[in-house]
Protein backbone atom coordinates (compact mmCIF):
# COMPACT_ATOMS: atom_id res chain seq x y z
CA UNK A 1 0.00 0.00 0.00
CA UNK A 2 1.70 3.56 -1.07
CA UNK A 3 2.33 5.70 2.14
CA UNK A 4 0.25 8.20 0.66
CA UNK A 5 -2.72 6.45 1.15
CA UNK A 6 -2.70 5.44 4.94
CA UNK A 7 -2.06 9.01 5.71
CA UNK A 8 -5.79 9.69 6.44
CA UNK A 9 -6.60 8.41 10.27
CA UNK A 10 -9.17 6.72 10.28
CA UNK A 11 -11.20 7.20 13.75
CA UNK A 12 -10.85 3.48 14.10
CA UNK A 13 -7.20 3.72 14.12
CA UNK A 14 -6.53 6.58 16.28
CA UNK A 15 -8.76 4.44 18.67
CA UNK A 16 -6.20 1.05 18.16
CA UNK A 17 -3.51 4.06 18.19
CA UNK A 18 -4.77 4.95 21.79
CA UNK A 19 -5.01 1.84 22.98
CA UNK A 20 -1.62 1.01 21.72
CA UNK A 21 -2.51 -1.61 19.45
CA UNK A 22 -0.75 -0.70 16.64
CA UNK A 23 2.80 -0.17 18.19
CA UNK A 24 5.80 0.28 16.14
CA UNK A 25 4.33 -1.81 13.20
CA UNK A 26 5.70 0.61 10.98
CA UNK A 27 7.30 3.82 11.76
CA UNK A 28 4.13 6.02 12.15
CA UNK A 29 4.25 9.56 11.07
CA UNK A 30 1.21 10.41 12.22
CA UNK A 31 2.18 9.31 15.82
CA UNK A 32 2.54 12.59 16.75
CA UNK A 33 -0.98 13.52 15.80
CA UNK A 34 -2.39 10.83 18.61
CA UNK A 35 -2.17 12.74 21.41
CA UNK A 36 -4.73 15.04 20.52
CA UNK A 37 -7.30 12.32 19.44
CA UNK A 38 -6.53 9.83 22.70
CA UNK A 39 -7.17 13.17 25.15
CA UNK A 40 -10.65 13.69 22.86
CA UNK A 41 -11.17 9.87 23.78
CA UNK A 42 -10.14 10.02 27.11
CA UNK A 43 -11.91 13.32 27.68
CA UNK A 44 -15.45 11.61 26.29
CA UNK A 45 -15.22 8.75 28.78
CA UNK A 46 -14.90 10.85 31.52
CA UNK A 47 -17.81 12.71 30.78
CA UNK A 48 -19.91 9.59 30.24
CA UNK A 49 -18.86 8.48 33.69
CA UNK A 50 -19.27 11.47 35.05
CA UNK A 51 -22.68 11.86 34.02
CA UNK A 52 -23.89 8.28 34.70
CA UNK A 53 -22.64 8.58 38.58
CA UNK A 54 -25.07 11.54 39.20
CA UNK A 55 -28.34 9.41 37.08
CA UNK A 56 -30.43 11.81 39.75
CA UNK A 57 -29.76 14.55 38.36
CA UNK A 58 -29.46 13.81 34.64
CA UNK A 59 -33.32 12.36 35.14
CA UNK A 60 -34.08 15.54 36.43
CA UNK A 61 -33.66 17.49 33.89
CA UNK A 62 -35.63 16.05 31.76
CA UNK A 63 -38.73 14.94 33.56
CA UNK A 64 -42.02 16.70 33.19
CA UNK A 65 -43.14 17.76 36.88
CA UNK A 66 -46.32 15.30 38.12
CA UNK A 67 -48.76 18.31 37.26
CA UNK A 68 -52.24 16.23 37.86
CA UNK A 69 -52.66 16.17 41.65
CA UNK A 70 -53.61 12.56 42.07
CA UNK A 71 -50.59 11.22 40.32
CA UNK A 72 -48.61 14.17 42.33
CA UNK A 73 -50.48 12.50 45.44
CA UNK A 74 -49.63 8.88 44.45
CA UNK A 75 -46.26 9.85 44.05
CA UNK A 76 -46.01 11.13 47.63
CA UNK A 77 -47.97 8.09 48.75
CA UNK A 78 -45.30 5.37 47.31
CA UNK A 79 -42.43 7.33 49.06
CA UNK A 80 -44.20 7.27 52.32
CA UNK A 81 -44.93 3.59 52.29
CA UNK A 82 -41.67 3.01 50.64
CA UNK A 83 -42.75 0.53 47.98
CA UNK A 84 -38.70 1.50 47.11
CA UNK A 85 -37.36 -0.64 49.66
CA UNK A 86 -38.23 -3.90 47.88
CA UNK A 87 -39.25 -3.11 43.75
CA UNK A 88 -36.08 -0.81 43.71
CA UNK A 89 -36.06 3.16 43.73
CA UNK A 90 -37.50 3.43 40.38
CA UNK A 91 -40.29 0.39 40.81
CA UNK A 92 -38.47 -1.80 38.10
CA UNK A 93 -37.24 -3.97 40.55
CA UNK A 94 -35.08 -5.26 42.91
CA UNK A 95 -35.32 -8.04 45.30
CA UNK A 96 -39.20 -7.79 44.37
CA UNK A 97 -40.41 -7.83 40.67
CA UNK A 98 -40.83 -4.72 38.56
CA UNK A 99 -43.75 -2.94 39.40
CA UNK A 100 -44.06 -0.84 35.89
CA UNK A 101 -43.69 -4.45 34.28
CA UNK A 102 -46.78 -5.78 36.53
CA UNK A 103 -48.86 -2.53 35.15
CA UNK A 104 -47.79 -2.93 31.47
CA UNK A 105 -48.86 -6.74 31.06
CA UNK A 106 -51.59 -7.27 33.64
CA UNK A 107 -55.41 -6.11 34.50
CA UNK A 108 -56.62 -3.67 36.48
CA UNK A 109 -58.28 -5.77 38.45
CA UNK A 110 -55.24 -8.12 39.47
CA UNK A 111 -53.28 -5.10 40.14
CA UNK A 112 -55.13 -3.40 42.90
CA UNK A 113 -55.77 -6.81 44.04
CA UNK A 114 -52.00 -7.81 44.01
CA UNK A 115 -51.61 -4.40 45.87
CA UNK A 116 -54.66 -4.59 47.87
CA UNK A 117 -54.69 -8.28 49.37
CA UNK A 118 -50.50 -8.52 49.10
CA UNK A 119 -49.20 -12.23 48.70
CA UNK A 120 -47.47 -12.51 52.20
CA UNK A 121 -46.09 -16.28 51.95
CA UNK A 122 -44.35 -14.60 48.94
CA UNK A 123 -43.34 -11.26 50.94
CA UNK A 124 -45.50 -9.00 49.71
CA UNK A 125 -47.49 -7.28 52.25
CA UNK A 126 -51.36 -6.72 51.77
CA UNK A 127 -52.01 -2.53 51.68
CA UNK A 128 -55.86 -2.65 52.92
CA UNK A 129 -55.41 -2.11 56.02
CA UNK A 130 -53.18 0.97 54.89
CA UNK A 131 -55.88 4.39 54.25
CA UNK A 132 -53.22 6.35 52.15
CA UNK A 133 -52.76 3.08 49.53
CA UNK A 134 -56.75 1.77 49.46
CA UNK A 135 -58.23 5.09 49.49
CA UNK A 136 -55.66 6.38 46.28
CA UNK A 137 -55.56 2.83 44.79
CA UNK A 138 -56.57 4.06 41.15
CA UNK A 139 -54.23 6.88 41.16
CA UNK A 140 -51.61 4.63 42.16
CA UNK A 141 -52.42 2.38 39.31
CA UNK A 142 -52.99 5.28 36.87
CA UNK A 143 -49.21 6.40 37.78
CA UNK A 144 -48.02 2.68 37.48
CA UNK A 145 -49.99 2.86 33.86
CA UNK A 146 -48.03 6.08 33.01
CA UNK A 147 -44.48 4.94 34.00
CA UNK A 148 -45.69 1.23 31.97
CA UNK A 149 -46.63 3.46 28.76
CA UNK A 150 -44.20 5.98 29.15
CA UNK A 151 -46.35 8.99 29.25
CA UNK A 152 -44.31 9.51 33.20
CA UNK A 153 -40.91 8.79 33.49
CA UNK A 154 -38.83 7.88 36.63
CA UNK A 155 -37.59 11.17 37.24
CA UNK A 156 -41.11 12.58 37.56
CA UNK A 157 -42.02 14.27 40.54
CA UNK A 158 -44.28 16.79 42.17
CA UNK A 159 -43.33 20.41 41.85
CA UNK A 160 -43.92 20.75 45.55
CA UNK A 161 -42.95 17.97 48.42
C1 LIG B 1 -41.41 -5.98 52.08
C2 LIG B 1 -41.13 -5.90 50.68
C3 LIG B 1 -42.21 -5.32 49.78
C4 LIG B 1 -42.80 -4.08 49.87
C5 LIG B 1 -42.57 -2.99 50.90
C6 LIG B 1 -43.71 -4.00 48.75
N1 LIG B 1 -43.67 -5.14 48.02
FE1 LIG B 1 -44.72 -5.52 46.33
N2 LIG B 1 -43.91 -7.37 46.24
C7 LIG B 1 -42.97 -7.88 47.11
C8 LIG B 1 -42.64 -9.23 46.71
C9 LIG B 1 -41.62 -10.14 47.38
C10 LIG B 1 -43.40 -9.52 45.57
C11 LIG B 1 -43.44 -10.82 44.76
C12 LIG B 1 -44.60 -11.61 45.30
C13 LIG B 1 -44.82 -12.86 44.48
O1 LIG B 1 -43.88 -13.40 43.91
O2 LIG B 1 -45.98 -13.30 44.43
C14 LIG B 1 -44.20 -8.32 45.31
C15 LIG B 1 -45.08 -8.20 44.25
C16 LIG B 1 -45.75 -7.05 43.93
C17 LIG B 1 -46.56 -6.88 42.75
C18 LIG B 1 -46.77 -7.97 41.69
C19 LIG B 1 -45.53 -8.03 40.85
C20 LIG B 1 -45.34 -9.32 40.10
O3 LIG B 1 -44.68 -9.30 39.05
O4 LIG B 1 -45.82 -10.36 40.58
C21 LIG B 1 -47.03 -5.61 42.76
C22 LIG B 1 -47.92 -4.96 41.72
C23 LIG B 1 -46.53 -4.98 43.95
N3 LIG B 1 -45.75 -5.89 44.63
C24 LIG B 1 -46.79 -3.67 44.30
C25 LIG B 1 -46.30 -3.08 45.46
C26 LIG B 1 -46.63 -1.74 45.86
C27 LIG B 1 -47.48 -0.76 45.06
C28 LIG B 1 -45.99 -1.52 47.04
C29 LIG B 1 -46.04 -0.31 47.94
C30 LIG B 1 -47.38 0.19 48.22
C31 LIG B 1 -45.27 -2.74 47.37
N4 LIG B 1 -45.47 -3.65 46.38
C32 LIG B 1 -44.49 -2.89 48.49
C33 LIG B 1 -42.42 -7.23 48.18
C34 LIG B 1 -42.77 -5.97 48.62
Amino acid sequence: MPVGSSSAVSPSKSARGCAGGERSRRPNLKRDKMPPVCAAALLAVLLTAAQSARPDVAAEGVSAPLIDEGLASAWRTLRAVDCARCHGKDYDGLAAPSIVRYARTQTREMFVRMVLDGDPPRGMPGYRSNPRIAENIDDVYRYFVGRADGTIDSGSRPRSP
